[in-house]
Protein backbone atom coordinates (compact mmCIF):
# COMPACT_ATOMS: atom_id res chain seq x y z
CA UNK A 1 0.00 0.00 0.00
CA UNK A 2 2.78 2.36 1.32
CA UNK A 3 4.62 2.08 -2.01
CA UNK A 4 1.71 3.31 -4.41
CA UNK A 5 0.72 6.34 -2.29
CA UNK A 6 2.24 9.34 -0.68
CA UNK A 7 0.92 11.04 2.36
CA UNK A 8 -1.60 14.06 1.86
CA UNK A 9 0.18 16.15 3.83
CA UNK A 10 3.12 16.23 1.02
CA UNK A 11 6.23 14.71 1.02
CA UNK A 12 9.50 16.10 0.74
CA UNK A 13 11.76 16.98 -2.12
CA UNK A 14 14.51 14.73 -1.40
CA UNK A 15 16.42 12.14 0.49
CA UNK A 16 18.49 15.46 1.70
CA UNK A 17 15.32 17.53 2.38
CA UNK A 18 14.46 14.74 4.78
CA UNK A 19 17.69 14.97 6.69
CA UNK A 20 17.62 18.30 7.27
CA UNK A 21 14.66 18.37 8.43
CA UNK A 22 15.10 15.21 10.84
CA UNK A 23 18.04 16.87 11.79
CA UNK A 24 16.35 20.10 12.33
CA UNK A 25 14.02 18.47 14.53
CA UNK A 26 16.74 16.71 16.48
CA UNK A 27 19.50 19.65 16.65
CA UNK A 28 17.29 22.28 19.15
CA UNK A 29 17.06 23.33 22.99
CA UNK A 30 17.86 19.75 23.91
CA UNK A 31 21.68 20.06 22.85
CA UNK A 32 22.67 23.20 23.43
CA UNK A 33 20.24 24.35 26.36
CA UNK A 34 19.83 21.04 28.27
CA UNK A 35 22.28 18.20 27.45
CA UNK A 36 25.15 20.63 29.15
CA UNK A 37 22.71 21.53 32.49
CA UNK A 38 21.39 18.01 32.79
CA UNK A 39 25.15 16.99 32.01
CA UNK A 40 26.34 19.46 35.02
CA UNK A 41 23.31 18.32 37.55
CA UNK A 42 24.28 14.77 37.13
CA UNK A 43 28.43 14.64 37.79
CA UNK A 44 29.61 14.15 34.08
CA UNK A 45 31.54 11.79 32.24
CA UNK A 46 29.51 8.71 33.58
CA UNK A 47 26.39 10.33 32.42
CA UNK A 48 27.42 11.54 29.50
CA UNK A 49 28.66 7.54 28.61
CA UNK A 50 25.21 6.34 29.39
CA UNK A 51 23.72 8.85 27.53
CA UNK A 52 26.68 7.79 24.63
CA UNK A 53 25.75 4.45 24.59
CA UNK A 54 21.60 5.31 24.91
CA UNK A 55 21.96 7.07 21.70
CA UNK A 56 23.74 4.06 19.94
CA UNK A 57 22.01 1.00 21.35
CA UNK A 58 18.33 2.19 22.02
CA UNK A 59 18.04 5.52 19.61
CA UNK A 60 19.32 4.84 16.37
CA UNK A 61 17.72 1.18 15.97
CA UNK A 62 14.35 3.30 17.72
CA UNK A 63 14.71 6.22 15.03
CA UNK A 64 14.90 3.69 12.48
CA UNK A 65 11.44 1.74 13.93
CA UNK A 66 9.78 5.18 13.72
CA UNK A 67 10.61 6.34 10.30
CA UNK A 68 9.98 2.82 9.34
CA UNK A 69 6.50 2.76 10.85
CA UNK A 70 6.05 6.43 9.29
CA UNK A 71 6.88 5.59 5.84
CA UNK A 72 4.68 2.13 6.13
CA UNK A 73 1.52 3.81 7.10
CA UNK A 74 1.67 7.26 5.29
CA UNK A 75 -0.15 9.06 7.92
CA UNK A 76 -0.26 10.66 11.53
CA UNK A 77 1.02 8.54 13.66
CA UNK A 78 -2.15 8.01 15.80
CA UNK A 79 -3.23 6.99 12.33
CA UNK A 80 -0.67 5.23 11.39
CA UNK A 81 -0.76 2.57 14.34
CA UNK A 82 -4.55 2.05 14.01
CA UNK A 83 -4.17 0.54 10.69
CA UNK A 84 -0.92 -1.34 10.92
CA UNK A 85 -2.15 -3.06 13.65
CA UNK A 86 -4.75 -3.93 11.63
CA UNK A 87 -3.14 -5.10 8.72
CA UNK A 88 -1.25 -7.22 11.11
CA UNK A 89 -4.30 -8.75 12.17
CA UNK A 90 -3.85 -7.10 16.16
CA UNK A 91 -6.06 -4.65 17.92
CA UNK A 92 -6.61 -1.26 16.62
CA UNK A 93 -5.73 -0.24 20.47
CA UNK A 94 -2.39 0.25 19.33
CA UNK A 95 -3.98 3.83 18.22
CA UNK A 96 -3.32 4.85 21.46
CA UNK A 97 0.37 4.95 21.27
CA UNK A 98 -0.31 7.58 18.61
CA UNK A 99 -1.96 9.51 21.24
CA UNK A 100 0.43 9.62 24.10
CA UNK A 101 2.94 10.07 21.54
CA UNK A 102 0.65 13.20 20.74
CA UNK A 103 0.17 14.55 24.35
CA UNK A 104 3.64 14.17 25.27
CA UNK A 105 4.48 16.79 22.41
CA UNK A 106 1.83 19.08 23.56
CA UNK A 107 3.43 18.72 26.70
CA UNK A 108 7.23 19.63 25.62
CA UNK A 109 6.28 22.18 23.57
CA UNK A 110 4.33 24.26 26.02
CA UNK A 111 7.57 24.68 27.89
CA UNK A 112 10.18 24.06 24.69
CA UNK A 113 8.25 27.55 23.75
CA UNK A 114 9.09 29.28 26.92
CA UNK A 115 13.32 28.12 26.93
CA UNK A 116 13.39 29.52 23.29
CA UNK A 117 11.38 32.92 24.27
CA UNK A 118 14.41 33.25 26.74
CA UNK A 119 16.98 32.61 23.82
CA UNK A 120 14.73 35.31 21.88
CA UNK A 121 15.32 37.68 24.70
CA UNK A 122 19.06 37.01 24.78
CA UNK A 123 19.14 37.94 21.09
CA UNK A 124 18.39 41.44 22.07
CA UNK A 125 20.42 41.85 25.18
CA UNK A 126 23.64 40.69 23.14
CA UNK A 127 22.72 43.38 20.12
CA UNK A 128 22.94 45.91 22.84
CA UNK A 129 26.21 44.85 24.24
CA UNK A 130 24.80 44.05 27.50
CA UNK A 131 27.29 41.57 28.14
CA UNK A 132 30.55 43.26 27.14
CA UNK A 133 33.27 43.12 29.78
CA UNK A 134 30.48 40.84 31.88
CA UNK A 135 31.75 39.65 34.98
CA UNK A 136 30.00 36.09 36.37
CA UNK A 137 27.79 38.19 38.69
CA UNK A 138 26.53 40.81 36.08
CA UNK A 139 25.67 38.19 33.91
CA UNK A 140 24.04 36.06 36.71
CA UNK A 141 21.83 38.92 37.34
CA UNK A 142 20.61 39.77 33.91
CA UNK A 143 19.20 36.07 34.18
CA UNK A 144 17.76 36.13 36.72
CA UNK A 145 15.97 39.70 36.07
CA UNK A 146 14.91 38.12 32.93
CA UNK A 147 12.96 34.52 34.97
CA UNK A 148 11.59 36.77 37.49
CA UNK A 149 9.25 38.89 35.31
CA UNK A 150 6.91 36.77 34.40
CA UNK A 151 4.95 39.26 31.79
CA UNK A 152 8.11 39.15 29.62
CA UNK A 153 8.68 35.47 29.62
CA UNK A 154 4.59 35.51 28.32
CA UNK A 155 5.56 38.10 25.89
CA UNK A 156 8.13 35.92 24.21
CA UNK A 157 6.75 32.83 24.95
CA UNK A 158 3.60 34.47 22.42
CA UNK A 159 5.80 35.55 20.07
CA UNK A 160 7.95 32.22 19.85
CA UNK A 161 4.58 30.15 19.21
CA UNK A 162 3.13 32.38 17.16
CA UNK A 163 6.37 31.86 15.03
CA UNK A 164 5.73 28.37 15.15
CA UNK A 165 1.93 27.94 14.48
CA UNK A 166 2.93 30.10 10.98
CA UNK A 167 5.31 27.68 9.75
CA UNK A 168 2.93 24.58 10.90
CA UNK A 169 0.24 26.09 9.28
CA UNK A 170 1.90 26.44 5.97
CA UNK A 171 3.10 22.75 6.01
CA UNK A 172 6.01 21.30 7.15
CA UNK A 173 7.86 20.58 3.74
CA UNK A 174 7.66 23.34 2.09
CA UNK A 175 9.51 26.66 4.00
CA UNK A 176 11.73 24.94 6.48
CA UNK A 177 13.57 22.50 4.84
CA UNK A 178 15.58 25.42 3.03
CA UNK A 179 15.88 27.34 6.53
CA UNK A 180 17.71 24.16 7.68
CA UNK A 181 20.06 23.84 5.07
CA UNK A 182 21.62 26.83 5.63
CA UNK A 183 21.43 27.74 9.86
CA UNK A 184 21.94 24.25 10.94
CA UNK A 185 25.75 24.32 9.67
CA UNK A 186 26.14 28.03 10.73
CA UNK A 187 24.71 27.18 14.20
CA UNK A 188 27.98 24.64 14.31
CA UNK A 189 29.88 27.55 13.15
CA UNK A 190 29.20 29.01 15.89
CA UNK A 191 29.93 26.56 18.29
CA UNK A 192 33.32 25.73 17.24
CA UNK A 193 34.36 29.26 17.79
CA UNK A 194 32.79 29.26 21.06
CA UNK A 195 34.84 25.67 21.36
CA UNK A 196 37.86 28.19 20.70
CA UNK A 197 37.15 30.16 22.88
CA UNK A 198 37.01 27.70 25.79
CA UNK A 199 40.18 26.04 24.95
CA UNK A 200 41.77 29.86 25.83
CA UNK A 201 40.42 30.24 28.90
CA UNK A 202 43.07 28.17 31.00
CA UNK A 203 40.28 25.32 32.68
CA UNK A 204 39.49 23.39 28.53
CA UNK A 205 41.37 20.10 29.99
CA UNK A 206 39.16 20.44 33.48
CA UNK A 207 36.17 20.67 31.57
CA UNK A 208 37.52 17.75 29.04
CA UNK A 209 37.99 15.75 31.53
CA UNK A 210 34.64 16.83 33.69
CA UNK A 211 32.84 15.30 30.43
CA UNK A 212 34.76 12.44 29.62
CA UNK A 213 36.44 11.34 32.49
CA UNK A 214 33.73 8.68 34.02
CA UNK A 215 33.22 8.68 37.95
CA UNK A 216 30.68 6.00 38.54
CA UNK A 217 30.34 6.72 41.64
CA UNK A 218 28.37 10.09 41.02
CA UNK A 219 25.91 8.01 38.63
CA UNK A 220 22.37 7.42 40.47
CA UNK A 221 19.62 5.05 38.70
CA UNK A 222 17.90 8.35 38.35
CA UNK A 223 20.37 9.90 36.49
CA UNK A 224 21.03 6.75 34.11
CA UNK A 225 16.91 6.99 33.80
CA UNK A 226 18.00 10.86 33.12
CA UNK A 227 20.62 10.06 30.67
CA UNK A 228 18.45 7.48 28.39
CA UNK A 229 15.29 9.89 28.40
CA UNK A 230 17.55 12.03 27.09
CA UNK A 231 18.71 10.00 24.42
CA UNK A 232 15.19 9.99 23.05
CA UNK A 233 14.65 13.75 23.83
CA UNK A 234 17.24 15.02 22.13
CA UNK A 235 16.65 12.33 19.05
CA UNK A 236 12.89 13.29 18.85
CA UNK A 237 12.08 9.97 19.30
CA UNK A 238 9.00 7.89 21.59
CA UNK A 239 6.31 10.65 20.26
CA UNK A 240 5.68 10.63 16.82
CA UNK A 241 7.91 13.60 15.68
CA UNK A 242 10.31 11.43 13.59
CA UNK A 243 7.42 8.98 12.67
CA UNK A 244 5.32 11.91 10.80
CA UNK A 245 8.45 13.53 9.56
CA UNK A 246 9.08 9.68 7.91
CA UNK A 247 5.56 9.30 6.90
CA UNK A 248 6.50 11.83 3.76
CA UNK A 249 9.68 10.20 3.02
CA UNK A 250 9.88 9.11 -0.70
CA UNK A 251 10.01 4.99 -0.29
CA UNK A 252 13.80 5.12 -1.78
CA UNK A 253 15.74 6.50 1.00
CA UNK A 254 17.81 4.46 3.35
CA UNK A 255 16.46 4.49 6.25
CA UNK A 256 19.48 2.66 8.13
CA UNK A 257 21.90 5.39 6.77
CA UNK A 258 19.74 8.30 6.62
CA UNK A 259 19.01 7.55 10.93
CA UNK A 260 22.87 7.19 11.30
CA UNK A 261 23.66 10.94 10.04
CA UNK A 262 21.42 12.53 11.95
CA UNK A 263 22.45 10.55 15.40
CA UNK A 264 25.82 11.62 14.74
CA UNK A 265 25.14 15.12 13.61
CA UNK A 266 22.96 15.93 17.15
CA UNK A 267 25.72 14.10 19.00
CA UNK A 268 28.13 16.36 17.73
CA UNK A 269 26.29 19.40 18.44
CA UNK A 270 25.71 18.33 21.80
CA UNK A 271 28.95 17.34 23.05
CA UNK A 272 30.61 20.37 21.39
CA UNK A 273 27.71 22.67 23.38
CA UNK A 274 29.55 21.00 26.71
CA UNK A 275 33.07 20.97 25.94
CA UNK A 276 32.52 25.05 25.12
CA UNK A 277 30.76 25.43 28.38
CA UNK A 278 32.22 23.46 31.35
CA UNK A 279 35.61 25.40 30.79
CA UNK A 280 33.90 28.63 30.66
CA UNK A 281 32.27 26.63 34.31
CA UNK A 282 35.37 25.67 35.92
CA UNK A 283 37.66 29.31 34.54
CA UNK A 284 35.13 31.45 36.37
CA UNK A 285 34.25 29.35 39.66
CA UNK A 286 30.67 28.66 38.43
CA UNK A 287 28.30 26.08 39.35
CA UNK A 288 28.16 23.06 36.79
CA UNK A 289 25.03 21.96 38.84
CA UNK A 290 23.39 25.96 37.79
CA UNK A 291 20.18 24.16 36.14
CA UNK A 292 18.08 25.44 33.62
CA UNK A 293 19.98 28.56 33.69
CA UNK A 294 23.48 26.91 32.72
CA UNK A 295 24.04 28.39 29.09
CA UNK A 296 22.56 31.64 29.75
CA UNK A 297 25.18 32.52 32.53
CA UNK A 298 28.23 31.14 30.73
CA UNK A 299 27.73 31.36 27.52
CA UNK A 300 27.44 35.20 27.90
CA UNK A 301 30.83 35.53 29.39
CA UNK A 302 32.57 34.07 26.78
CA UNK A 303 30.85 36.31 24.09
CA UNK A 304 31.35 39.32 26.69
CA UNK A 305 35.08 38.48 26.67
CA UNK A 306 36.05 37.58 23.21
CA UNK A 307 36.48 40.35 20.11
CA UNK A 308 33.54 40.55 17.89
CA UNK A 309 31.54 38.84 20.55
CA UNK A 310 28.25 41.46 20.69
CA UNK A 311 28.03 40.27 16.79
CA UNK A 312 28.84 36.61 17.49
CA UNK A 313 26.43 36.33 20.61
CA UNK A 314 23.86 37.46 18.79
CA UNK A 315 24.20 35.64 16.15
CA UNK A 316 24.18 33.01 18.11
CA UNK A 317 21.58 33.01 19.73
CA UNK A 318 19.17 34.02 16.87
CA UNK A 319 20.52 30.59 15.60
CA UNK A 320 19.60 28.97 18.74
CA UNK A 321 15.96 30.34 18.33
CA UNK A 322 15.84 28.91 14.39
CA UNK A 323 17.60 25.27 16.51
CA UNK A 324 14.74 25.22 18.91
CA UNK A 325 11.63 26.44 15.82
CA UNK A 326 12.87 24.05 13.55
CA UNK A 327 12.44 21.17 16.66
CA UNK A 328 9.02 22.81 18.13
CA UNK A 329 7.22 22.65 14.86
CA UNK A 330 7.81 18.31 14.74
CA UNK A 331 6.53 18.46 18.15
CA UNK A 332 3.24 19.68 17.29
CA UNK A 333 2.76 18.10 13.42
CA UNK A 334 1.35 14.53 15.08
CA UNK A 335 -0.92 16.35 16.58
CA UNK A 336 -1.98 18.78 13.75
CA UNK A 337 -1.95 16.22 10.99
CA UNK A 338 -4.51 13.75 13.06
CA UNK A 339 -6.69 17.15 13.75
CA UNK A 340 -6.45 17.63 9.52
CA UNK A 341 -7.24 13.88 8.86
CA UNK A 342 -9.64 13.21 11.55
CA UNK A 343 -11.63 15.81 12.42
CA UNK A 344 -11.25 17.14 8.59
CA UNK A 345 -9.94 20.49 9.85
CA UNK A 346 -7.93 22.83 7.91
CA UNK A 347 -4.38 23.06 8.52
CA UNK A 348 -4.47 26.46 9.45
CA UNK A 349 -6.67 25.96 12.18
CA UNK A 350 -5.60 22.83 13.40
CA UNK A 351 -2.63 24.84 13.61
CA UNK A 352 -4.14 27.58 15.65
CA UNK A 353 -6.21 25.33 17.87
CA UNK A 354 -3.24 23.08 19.13
CA UNK A 355 -0.58 26.14 19.24
CA UNK A 356 -3.67 28.07 21.33
CA UNK A 357 -3.53 25.20 24.22
CA UNK A 358 -0.13 24.84 24.29
CA UNK A 359 0.63 28.71 24.86
CA UNK A 360 -2.18 28.29 27.68
CA UNK A 361 -0.07 25.38 29.33
CA UNK A 362 3.11 26.81 28.91
CA UNK A 363 2.06 30.03 31.13
CA UNK A 364 2.49 27.21 34.13
CA UNK A 365 6.22 27.23 33.08
CA UNK A 366 6.32 30.44 33.24
CA UNK A 367 5.30 31.25 36.36
CA UNK A 368 7.30 28.03 38.32
CA UNK A 369 10.46 30.60 37.46
CA UNK A 370 8.68 33.05 39.42
CA UNK A 371 5.36 33.22 41.25
CA UNK A 372 4.94 30.02 41.50
CA UNK A 373 8.46 29.13 42.29
CA UNK A 374 7.60 27.46 45.58
CA UNK A 375 4.75 25.48 44.56
CA UNK A 376 5.88 21.84 44.08
CA UNK A 377 4.74 18.41 43.40
CA UNK A 378 6.50 15.99 44.41
CA UNK A 379 9.47 18.49 45.19
CA UNK A 380 9.32 19.76 41.43
CA UNK A 381 8.12 22.65 40.47
CA UNK A 382 5.71 22.86 37.18
CA UNK A 383 8.60 23.15 35.05
CA UNK A 384 10.39 20.43 36.17
CA UNK A 385 7.88 18.25 36.14
CA UNK A 386 6.54 18.54 33.02
CA UNK A 387 9.95 17.97 31.59
CA UNK A 388 10.58 15.22 34.33
CA UNK A 389 6.93 12.57 33.36
CA UNK A 390 8.08 13.61 29.79
CA UNK A 391 11.85 13.29 28.93
CA UNK A 392 11.92 10.27 31.25
CA UNK A 393 9.03 8.91 31.54
CA UNK A 394 6.43 9.67 28.52
CA UNK A 395 9.08 9.63 25.48
CA UNK A 396 11.29 5.98 26.86
CA UNK A 397 7.82 4.08 26.84
CA UNK A 398 6.86 5.35 23.45
CA UNK A 399 10.03 4.23 22.57
CA UNK A 400 9.60 1.04 24.49
CA UNK A 401 5.83 0.66 22.74
CA UNK A 402 7.69 1.74 18.86
CA UNK A 403 10.05 -0.81 19.53
CA UNK A 404 7.70 -3.82 20.10
CA UNK A 405 5.23 -2.42 17.74
CA UNK A 406 8.44 -3.05 15.21
CA UNK A 407 9.63 -6.02 16.57
CA UNK A 408 6.48 -7.69 17.15
CA UNK A 409 3.36 -6.64 15.84
CA UNK A 410 4.28 -5.70 11.71
CA UNK A 411 4.73 -8.62 9.65
CA UNK A 412 8.33 -9.73 9.55
CA UNK A 413 8.49 -9.53 5.55
CA UNK A 414 6.84 -5.95 5.93
CA UNK A 415 9.20 -4.57 7.75
CA UNK A 416 12.37 -6.03 5.58
CA UNK A 417 10.71 -4.85 2.74
CA UNK A 418 10.33 -1.21 4.55
CA UNK A 419 13.73 -0.90 5.96
CA UNK A 420 15.60 -2.28 2.66
CA UNK A 421 19.03 -2.78 4.56
CA UNK A 422 21.57 -4.50 2.11
CA UNK A 423 22.95 -6.69 4.20
CA UNK A 424 20.86 -9.44 4.91
CA UNK A 425 23.34 -9.59 8.97
CA UNK A 426 22.38 -5.84 9.44
CA UNK A 427 18.69 -6.75 9.18
CA UNK A 428 19.16 -9.35 11.50
CA UNK A 429 20.88 -7.20 13.93
CA UNK A 430 18.40 -4.43 14.02
CA UNK A 431 15.39 -6.49 14.59
CA UNK A 432 17.50 -8.40 17.33
CA UNK A 433 17.59 -4.70 18.81
CA UNK A 434 14.18 -3.76 18.61
CA UNK A 435 12.72 -6.79 19.39
CA UNK A 436 15.14 -8.11 22.68
CA UNK A 437 17.76 -5.63 23.59
CA UNK A 438 15.98 -2.05 22.98
CA UNK A 439 12.97 -3.01 25.42
CA UNK A 440 14.82 -5.17 27.96
CA UNK A 441 17.05 -1.99 28.50
CA UNK A 442 14.15 0.15 29.16
CA UNK A 443 12.50 -1.98 31.31
CA UNK A 444 15.30 -2.84 33.32
CA UNK A 445 16.33 1.27 33.45
CA UNK A 446 13.27 1.86 34.78
CA UNK A 447 12.91 -1.34 37.37
CA UNK A 448 16.52 -0.79 38.86
CA UNK A 449 15.08 2.73 39.89
CA UNK A 450 12.50 0.85 41.85
CA UNK A 451 15.39 -0.43 44.24
N1 LIG B 1 15.01 16.91 19.85
C1 LIG B 1 14.60 18.23 20.22
C2 LIG B 1 15.76 18.89 20.94
O1 LIG B 1 16.73 18.25 21.26
C3 LIG B 1 13.38 18.23 21.08
C4 LIG B 1 12.28 17.37 20.57
C5 LIG B 1 11.84 16.29 21.33
C6 LIG B 1 11.70 17.60 19.33
C7 LIG B 1 10.84 15.45 20.88
C8 LIG B 1 10.69 16.77 18.85
C9 LIG B 1 10.28 15.69 19.62
O2 LIG B 1 15.71 20.06 21.24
Amino acid sequence: MSDSRGSIHGEWSSRWAFILAATGSAVGLGNIWKFPYITGENGGGAFVLVYLICIAVIGIPIMMAEIMIGRRGRRSPINTMRVLAKQGRHSPHWKYLGWTGVVAGFLIISYYSVIAGWAMAYVFRSAGAAFEGATADGVASIFSELVSDPERLIAWHSIFMVLTMIVVSRGVASGLEKAVRYLMPSLFVLLLLLLGYSMSTGAFMQGVSFMFNPNFSALSGEAILIAMGHAFFTLSLGMGAIMVYGSYLNKDTSIAKTSITIALADTSVALVAGLAIFPIVFANDLEAAAGPGLIFQTLPLAFGHMPGGTLFGTLFFILLVFAAWSSAISLIEPAVTWLVETLHMDRVRASVYSGLAAWLLGIGTVFSFNLWSDVTFFGKTFFDLLDYLTANIMLPLGGLAIALFAGWIMVRGTVKEELKLQHPRMFQLWYLLVRYVTPVAVIIVFISLQG
